[in-house]
């Protein structure tokens, strides 16, 4: 089956959130995915979005952030019915090309330690967890 990973626009953001969504990946429709801030985050030129398409349909996305120290690889998601196919790694892989362009030298992502697939997927792509870290954050809401 023929695949592709592509640069999504924000016309795509339909097709993304359902991707997410299918993938029971938590996302915040009113906050920072909602439609106008994942339309800013888009235009933002060390930011990309990356959708993987099967025969023309979304099936898989990701983005990669690079904030000028590192590089950030987030929300990756393969739909249910099209997993176990190593599909997430082309993600992935696209991901790693752009912020390698971008200058990164460590490139990360938060999982959750429960997530046993994305955990395999990672680990198997030479990602190491540092388990003595812990992932701390500031919200102006829990909707952000
Ligand atoms: C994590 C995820 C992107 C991996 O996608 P994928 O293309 O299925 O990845 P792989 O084919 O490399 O498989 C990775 C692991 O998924 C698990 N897996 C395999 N087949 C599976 C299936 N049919 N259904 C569910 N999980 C499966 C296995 O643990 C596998 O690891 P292993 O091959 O070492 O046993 C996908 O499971 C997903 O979208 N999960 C929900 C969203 C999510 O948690 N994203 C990550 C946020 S950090």
């Amino acid at each position: 089956m023929g695949h592709r990973v592509e640069r999504p626009s924000i016309d795509h953001y339909d097709e993304i959130i359902r991707v997410w969504s299918e993938a029971g990946l938590e996302y915040k429709p009113h906050g920072r995915d909602s439609r106008e801030l994942i339309a800013r985050e888009m235009a933002l030129p060390q930011c990309a979005f990356f959708g993987l398409f099967e025969e023309g349909r979304m099936i898989g996305a990701g983005i990669a952030n690079w904030d000028g120290r590192r590089g950030w690889i987030n929300r990756v998601a393969i739909i249910p019915g099209r997993r176990g196919n190593r599909l997430a790694v082309k993600i992935v892989e696209a991901c790693e090309a752009f912020l390698r362009e971008k200058g990164a030298l460590v490139i990360c992502g938060l999982i959750h330690k429960d997530n046993a697939a994305s955990i395999s997927c990672f680990e198997r792509e030479g990602y190491s967890c540092m388990d003595e870290v812990g992932y701390f954050s500031k919200r102006t809401s829990w909707e952000d």
